[in-house]
């Protein structure tokens, strides 16, 4: 294990299982329906990469790039695009695919631009959840599918950083503290 790692929470094997798992569902709700996947950079990559492979029904991807956090490890709360769709989503089953549900304020606010674009469906995959996070305005705010639950600690690893670094660990482990304070 790497030395700024305290803990593996996710190995790479329970990673790879549990996505199979989430294919196989979403496999099934979006059969015919084409969906369009929104991956969420940079966090989402590998967990789309991983899991459109799992999805055995026709569908096309797209990117969009958001920034919540700065360079901290707490949320600044207020959202910027980065990088917006290529295409028009009017009449499609829009899924968004993100790393982690922190606070909640990014995938609400992915949510309210949504709402202006006459999309089919949205709905919101998620590898992660940080359920004890959710900011009190927030509370509703809730992906459609999670990977996993996970307890109030700063993960990284499969996608996940911390100032731009070890996004490219396979597996998700926790951050030693003395990293970041
Ligand atoms: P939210 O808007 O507060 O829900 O935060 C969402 C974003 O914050 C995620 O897409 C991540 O980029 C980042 N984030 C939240 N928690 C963590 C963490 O534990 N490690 C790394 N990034 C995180």
């Amino acid at each position: 294990m790497e030395s700024f790692i305290e803990e593996v929470l996710l190995s790479k094997e329970a990673l790879q299982q549990r996505i199979q798992e989430l294919g196989r569902e979403l496999t099934q709700e979006y059969a015919g329906k084409r969906p369009l996947l929104v991956c969420v950079l940079k966090g989402g990559m590998p967990f789309m990469a991983a899991l459109m492979q799992e999805i055995a029904t026709e569908l096309s991807i797209d990117f969009m790039a958001v920034s919540s956090y700065g360079n901290q490890t707490q949320s600044s709360g207020e959202v910027e695009i980065l990088k917006d769709l290529s295409q028009p989503v009017t009449g499609r089953h829009v899924l968004f695919v993100e790393d982690i549900v922190d606070t909640g304020l990014t995938l609400k606010y992915l949510y309210n631009l949504m709402d202006s674009r006459d999309a089919a469906s949205v709905k919101t995959v998620c590898l992660l959840d940080k359920p004890a996070r959710r900011s009190p305005q927030h509370q509703g705010v809730q992906p459609d599918w999670v990977g996993f639950e996970i307890p109030d600690e700063f993960v990284v690893g499969f996608g996940l950083d911390y100032q731009e670094r070890y996004r490219n660990l396979p597996y998700i482990g926790v951050l030693k503290h003395e990293i970041y304070e």
